[in-house]
């Protein structure tokens, strides 16, 4: 079997779905693998460590597509992919099937198997093949280091001759899996730190990290395949009475709350802004998704009454080398997970097929 990985063409991308440590894994699946000129050129893979991998070169998406029965890429098809993909091939990238449905329509009356990266299950064996915690894990390294040089502050207390300087404070929004890796990261950097979400069990979480959990007392909330599902009106309020001592005294705010297939939530009003610190940074990591604060956009830094809010849309993006080894190793694995003597099984009682396969044809 032909597998083709693709250059990413969605503007700010700068990561690569396989790397060149992944090669051989492939190969001993069974697969022949083309990669697109440059693919990994801005995640530091030349095309030479490719083809000393094993890989061959291909000289456009189009002749990569071509050539090949599955075609692997981080983003959605591009209009120009989707043109080139013919029946009976595999496509394999987040499809963001739930808000894609024309694209979801597309590939299947063209006959292409979709795959989405995305759709992984939350369960424990699907863990080494989950790109969204991957990636999440090393979005909450990067937000932290993100915030601190955004903030005119040090986050350790040092003593020095001239004085003192505090620990500064940091809060955080969702103790998912970015929230657990920007806790630890601010602990690290020498904050002191805070942190809140809606999952209860995320206290005991907090505090093995050695920062402080701020309850909100209320319904909790229902969890449902591994994701949080929206909180009511009731408990957003509760909420924001409970955090906003801390919001006031907040050097760094970082937010992750996402809900599935949902816009996030706003979880820090212009009214709330207000009432933080001249000089404090909030970084936005669910500005994709639109947003955690009433003023964050995407891929922007807005300055309101002194505060400064800060939008990455792809985190990821800015840390490409190691942002694309883990995906790579996601991928690798699913692959092998899906794969048996060079053929793709199909097996629709296993979850993790039934979960990403998200076009309608087996
Ligand atoms: P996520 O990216 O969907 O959301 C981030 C965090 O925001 C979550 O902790 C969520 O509870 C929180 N949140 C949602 N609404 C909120 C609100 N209104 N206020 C405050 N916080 C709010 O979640 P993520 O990081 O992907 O993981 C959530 C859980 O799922 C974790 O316990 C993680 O370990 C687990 N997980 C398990 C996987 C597996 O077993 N294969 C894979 C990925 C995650």
């Amino acid at each position: 079997m032909k597998l083709a990985v693709l250059k990413e063409t969605e503007a700010g991308e700068t990561r690569v779905a396989i790397v060149p440590k992944s090669i051989a894994k492939l190969k001993s699946l069974g697969f022949e693998i083309t990669i697109e000129k440059n693919a990994g050129e801005q995640a530091a893979f030349t095309d030479a460590d490719y083809v000393s991998a094993g890989a061959t070169v291909a000289s456009s998406a189009k002749e990569a597509i071509e050539s090949s029965e599955v075609v692997v890429k981080i983003n959605p098809p591009s209009a120009e992919d989707l043109a080139t993909l013919k029946s009976g091939q595999i496509w394999m990238s987040q499809l963001f099937h739930r808000l894609n449905e024309p694209l979801i329509k597309e590939l299947e009356s063209k006959g292409v198997k979709g795959l989405s990266l995305d759709a992984m299950p939350r369960i424990s064996r699907a863990q080494s093949m989950d790109i969204l915690s991957s990636q999440s894990n090393l979005s909450g390294y990067k937000a932290v280091i993100c915030g601190a040089d955004n903030l005119g502050k040090i986050f350790p207390m040092l003593t020095t001759a001239a004085g003192t300087i505090t620990p500064a404070k940091v809060l955080i929004f969702g103790v998912g899996v970015a929230g657990l890796q920007a806790i630890a990261t601010a602990k690290r950097l020498g904050a002191r730190v805070e942190a809140t979400d809606v999952r209860p069990e995320c206290k005991e979480q907090t505090e093995s990290l050695g920062a402080k959990f701020i309850t909100v007392e209320g319904e909790g909330v229902t969890v449902e395949g591994g994701y949080a599902k929206e909180v009511s009106a009731e408990y957003l309020e509760k909420q924001k009475a409970a955090v906003n001592k801390s919001l006031a005294q907040a050097d760094l705010v970082i937010t992750t709350a996402l809900v599935q297939g949902a816009k996030s939530p706003i979880l820090i009003s212009q009214e709330q802004i207000e009432m933080m610190k001249n000089g404090s940074v909030i970084v936005d990591m669910a500005v994709a998704k639109g947003g955690n604060t009433a003023l964050s956009k995407a891929d922007k830094t807005v300055i309101h009454n002194g505060v400064k809010i800060v939008g990455v849309s792809n985190f990821p993006a800015q840390i490409p080398t190691n942002a694309s080894e883990l995906l790579s190793r996601n991928i690798d694995t699913f692959l092998v997970h899906m794969v048996e003597e060079g053929k793709f099984k199909w097996d629709m009682e296993d979850e993790i097929t039934s979960g990403t396969l998200v076009t309608a044809q087996v």
